[in-house]
């Protein structure tokens, strides 16, 4: 009895252990890929993509230690099981911005898929210097975009200059990014580090990004987006927006965004709307525990975007703006009016609620500016005297 229970046990203990390990594997090496950074190896990653996206059992797809230069690549879906990207190299892309299209990794119509590790180098220097110097250049790569997708999730990796956005999450369901690094020059044009668009349930934690545009953007279509422990700086900050730009834009709604540091960034936590008739929203908004250290400007709402005073009629915004809370705010700015509601006196902003808020300006006072912005203070708000 005793006996043949135990090897029950050992037969159990045999399928729980074993059956996991008979995942299959696709090392990019053994499609071909080199890893001396230099000899093409986008046919090897895709031949390992279908190889494990038509795998019936969970594929990983295995990229070791080193360089290997990819052109653009797709990963369509569907997938016949979850796929696991585990990177310990680099992917390079081409440093050149020859390339046609607008994306250099495309994600597309997948259910589950993991990245582990590793590094995604967009290589974008020779395109920022051309729109830099004011010629016409292409818009240029966006290193990884998640398209129609669900249940994503991203850990440890890393991604450096990029031609143009870092991480597109667009249409997709379900994401989790975990300890994501971003790094591209204070400088360089248009590389926004994680760009959320019509997407929802989104949670970003633990992300460390410096970059020239901004650190994580969230736009028409989004909904609840929890981003937590996030360091921004250089870059434009975290924010909300451009919203409203077309008349039937779907709205902005359940997002949290706390325990963050920004370092020298232009906004902190910016909400921007245009100026435009439009029915979309932005509403339920939560900012929460936030370090500012020198940041341009730490609180803004622009209610009244319009670059270059063009296609907005009367300029009254329809973006209906609400329920936006500040809580717990504090740091320095660089500007001296470290809180800005710049909000449309057709439609003001609605239900502001500042909390415990401690911003300065060289050492002193700061300044707050408000323009029809309705709401409540709540203990200790400094700079004060808005909303109403
Ligand atoms: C708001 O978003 C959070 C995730 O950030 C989610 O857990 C919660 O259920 C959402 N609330 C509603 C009412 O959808």
């Amino acid at each position: 009895m005793a006996k043949s229970f135990l090897s029950f046990l050992l037969f159990s203990i045999l399928v729980v252990f074993y059956l996991p390990l008979s995942k299959a594997e696709y090392n990019i090496m053994s499609f071909g890929a080199k890893s001396n950074g230099h000899t093409d190896s986008t046919k090897a990653f895709l031949k390992a993509s279908s190889s494990a996206c038509s795998s019936s059992n969970e594929a990983t797809i295995y990229v070791p230690s080193g360089k290997f230069l990819v052109g653009h690549v797709q990963f369509k879906g569907p997938c016949k099981s979850r796929v696991l990207i585990k990177m310990k190299g680099t992917l390079l892309a081409p440093s050149d911005y020859k390339g046609s299209g607008n994306e250099w990794i495309v994600f597309k119509n997948i259910d589950g898929l993991a990245i582990q590790g590793g590094t995604v180098d967009g290589r974008g220097q020779a395109l920022w210097k051309c729109k830099e110097s004011g010629k016409n250049c292409p818009h240029g790569w966006r290193s990884m975009l998640f398209d129609h997708s669900k249940n994503i999730k991203i850990e440890d990796l890393t991604s450096v200059n990029s031609k143009q956005f870092h991480i597109v999450i667009h249409s997709t369901q379900r994401v989790m990014l975990r300890k994501v690094t971003i790094i591209a020059p204070d400088e360089s044009p248009n590389t926004d580090g994680i760009s959320i668009q019509k997407s929802s349930d989104v949670t970003v934690l633990d992300a460390n990004i410096k970059t020239g545009d901004d650190c994580i953007s969230m736009s028409g279509g989004t909904r609840n987006v929890w981003a937590e422990r996030i360091s921004c700086g250089p870059g434009h900050g975290i924010g909300i927006g451009s919203i409203g730009k077309s008349y039937n834009e779907k709205g902005v709604q359940n997002i949290t965004v706390k325990d963050t540091v920004f370092t020298g960034s232009d906004n902190g936590l910016r909400i921007k709307a245009w100026g435009r008739p439009t029915t979309t929203y932005v509403r339920g908004v939560v900012f929460e525990n936030s370090i500012m250290k020198n940041v341009k400007n730490p609180i803004i709402i622009n209610q009244n975007y319009c670059p270059h005073s063009k296609n907005c009629p009367n300029k009254h915004s329809g973006v209906t703006i609400s329920d936006i809370s500040y809580n717990n705010i504090q740091g320095s700015s660089k500007s001296s009016v470290a809180v800005k509601f710049d909000c449309s006196p057709a439609n003001p902003c609605k239900g502001i609620s500042l909390k415990n808020i401690k911003l300065t300006y060289h050492g002193g006072l700061a300044k707050s500016s408000c323009k029809y912005a309705r709401g409540k203070s709540y203990g200790n708000v400094n700079p004060k005297s808005c909303p109403t």
